[in-house]
């Protein structure tokens, strides 16, 4: 994998950067929609790639591990084979989600037991174990696997595990080292900096992540439950230290506005299930603000659902035919209003990008921050 930085903001640490590997290029900052279990929910791969066109989608080792699982996986030649999805794909470790979904976890030295949230059988994950889960997969990008600390959390806990994080990423490292790819192309590996809400504890994680010099970083144990402002503390802190030759990429973030002040603190990769997740409760974002298609305000409102039109959908449907489909519980307003929420997140950061090259983020990101803080 290689990264080059194209150009760098003068009045904020944007910077507009290009990643390449073996599935193509990544122009960065780049939002990457979420699809946990070999599916962004709703979306067909042509419409993904036709009209929301980002460069990498995400996927998860725990969702995938559990259902098809890894025999399935390398029997199809991998995921990107198995969903048909010839561009790049990103996996996370489980690190994130088996805190999350699963019940009973115990936490050791050696790695996390958990029951499975599908049908309560038991597993174990280990560090070697999600490298291994993530070799079977063959994402082009792959995460170290990592403790995420609640919020909020005692600092003498977040300490322990940032530490135990640490010695974790150094088995990933050495297990990857004896276990290569399994299919043709290259996996990059990603180290992860935790350290809760604490700014000595991310200043020491960055400084150790660093150290073992990655072809790219992230950041984690955020947007989960925090202020925006303890957040961007947290980003700007690790940012200062991460190397600003590397891509770096912060984890479940988050809200278009919590994007781009993230652009401005020097982060280029993103993902977050909220454009998906909020589209299927009838969430729309645009550039003006966010809609609640569910209102009533909009049951006789023929005008398209976003003037910007971005994506086909935007301009071929109604706000009034949408809430319509939203009221009788019909898939295709789901489906619509995803493509819309993802539509605009990709051009959300593909606009970022412009900008950072055409040397006015600044001023477009503090216009746009104010007009999406509306709710229409
Ligand atoms: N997704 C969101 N936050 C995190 C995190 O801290 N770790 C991992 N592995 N995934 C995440």
């Amino acid at each position: 994998m290689q990264f080059e930085v194209k150009g760098k903001d003068t009045q904020s640490k944007a910077r507009a950067g290009k990643i390449t590997t073996d599935h193509g290029v990544i122009e960065t900052p780049i939002f990457m929609p979420v699809g946990t279990i070999g599916t962004v929910k709703g979306v067909h791969q042509t419409e993904l790639k036709n009209e929301i066109n980002p460069d990498i989608i995400l996927g998860n080792t725990y969702h995938l591990y559990l259902r098809p699982g890894t025999q399935i996986l390398e029997k199809a030649g991998g995921l990107h084979k198995f969903m048909n999805w010839d561009r790049n794909i990103l996996t996370d470790s489980g690190g994130y989600q088996v805190y999350s979904l699963s019940a009973n976890r115990k936490i050791k030295e050696e790695g996390v037991k958990f029951k499975s949230h599908i049908d309560g059988s038991m597993h174990f994950f280990s560090p070697e174990f999600s490298m291994d889960i993530q070799r079977s997969i063959g994402a082009d990008i792959i995460m170290a696997f990592d403790e995420c600390t609640p919020y909020p959390c005692d600092y003498h806990y977040a300490k322990r595990s940032m530490h135990m994080t640490h010695r974790w990423l150094d088995r990933c490292i050495n297990h990857l080292e004896r276990n290569p790819p399994i299919y043709e192309h290259n996996q990059a590996f990603f180290p992860i900096v935790q350290g809760s809400t604490y700014k000595d504890l991310r200043r020491q994680s960055a400084e150790f992540i660093a150290s073992r010099e990655a072809v790219g970083n992230a950041i984690g144990g955020l947007s989960v439950g925090e202020p925006a402002e303890e957040l961007y503390g947290m980003t700007e802190v690790v940012c200062e230290i991460l190397p600003e030759d590397k891509p770096r990429y912060l984890m479940g973030v988050g809200t278009p506005i919590n994007i781009l002040e993230n652009i401005a603190l020097g982060v280029d990769m993103f993902d977050c299930v909220m454009p998906t997740r909020n589209a299927r409760n009838g969430m729309l974002f645009t550039a003006y603000g966010s809609i609640n298609i569910k209102n009533k305000k909009w049951e006789d409102d023929f005008s398209p659902i976003d003037e910007m039109g971005i994506t086909w959908v935007d301009t071929y449907y109604s706000k009034a035919y949408v809430r319509h489909l939203f009221t009788v519980n019909e898939m295709l307003g789901k489906q619509i209003a995803t493509i819309h929420n993802l539509g605009f997140y990709l051009w959300l950061t593909r606009e970022a990008r412009k900008h950072i090259l055409a040397g006015d983020f600044r001023e477009w990101k503090d216009k746009m921050v104010k007009q999406m803080n509306n709710r229409l």
